[in-house]
């Protein structure tokens, strides 16, 4: 399964990409208002510090317009994939600019049918929100199983892109049912080295070779 790192703060991302974590990045307008810079300018940076694919996503709500602002943001560094909402001109979107080469995320998925049709609109992934349908209980690991078992049936070629991740148990269960991305906020990120049990092990390890008297 690939990491993506979900967010656009520009440290987080250099650090968790020097330490070979992460295989991309995912941004969405909220994750842009945060870091309070020019979005063009952000996924610039971030397209420097990451050779994988850097979501960015449009504001528009109509076609012709994701499409104009889809081609500025993919004119920004090769490596940006055009992040485009699951609505009916969202995937007319998603067809044009993937027919035309465009990498394309498309976001904001919540059911398998949906899924189904991004997949159709040849999207390069589609983003299943799993911690938003937790949210108001509804099982946000079942939608990411069911789309898994209907890209398989019919061999789709979109990867499904696990997103809005809160636990660790989301990233082990999605890595279980084989999503193909797994998009992490940076502290969940760097929560998945921890256990207690490594710690322990470590400290009683240093505290015996201490006792050793040796080096190496
Ligand atoms: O960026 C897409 C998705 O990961 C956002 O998740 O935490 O805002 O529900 P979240």
């Amino acid at each position: 399964m690939k990491f993506f790192v979900d967010t656009a703060d520009i440290a987080d991302i250099k650090e968790l990409s020097e330490a070979g974590l992460i295989d991309g990045v995912t941004t969405n307008p909220s994750l842009i208002m945060k870091a309070n810079r020019p979005m063009t300018e952000i996924i610039a940076d971030i397209c420097k510090v990451t050779d994988g694919p850097v979501s960015a996503e449009v504001a528009a709500t109509d076609a012709a317009e994701m499409i104009r602002e889809g081609k500025v943001l993919a004119a920004i560094a090769d490596n940006v994939c055009i992040k485009l909402p699951l609505t009916l001109d969202g995937l007319k979107a998603c067809k044009h600019l993937t027919d035309e080469g465009h990498q394309t995320n498309v976001t904001l998925c919540f059911s398998a049918t949906q899924a189904l049709l991004a997949a159709k609109a040849g999207a390069t992934y589609v983003s299943p929100f799993i911690g938003r349908l937790d949210d108001i209980n509804i099982d946000g690991m079942q939608l990411i199983a069911d789309i898994r078992r209907i890209f398989d049936n019919y061999e789709f070629d979109t990867q499904i892109l696990a997103a809005s991740i809160r636990t660790l148990n989301h990233v082990r269960e999605a890595a279980l049912i084989g999503a193909d991305v797994a998009t992490v906020p940076p502290a969940t990120l760097r929560s998945l080295v921890k256990h207690p049990l490594t710690d322990k092990g470590l400290e009683t390890f240093l505290a015996d070779w201490k006792k050793t008297g040796q080096t190496i």
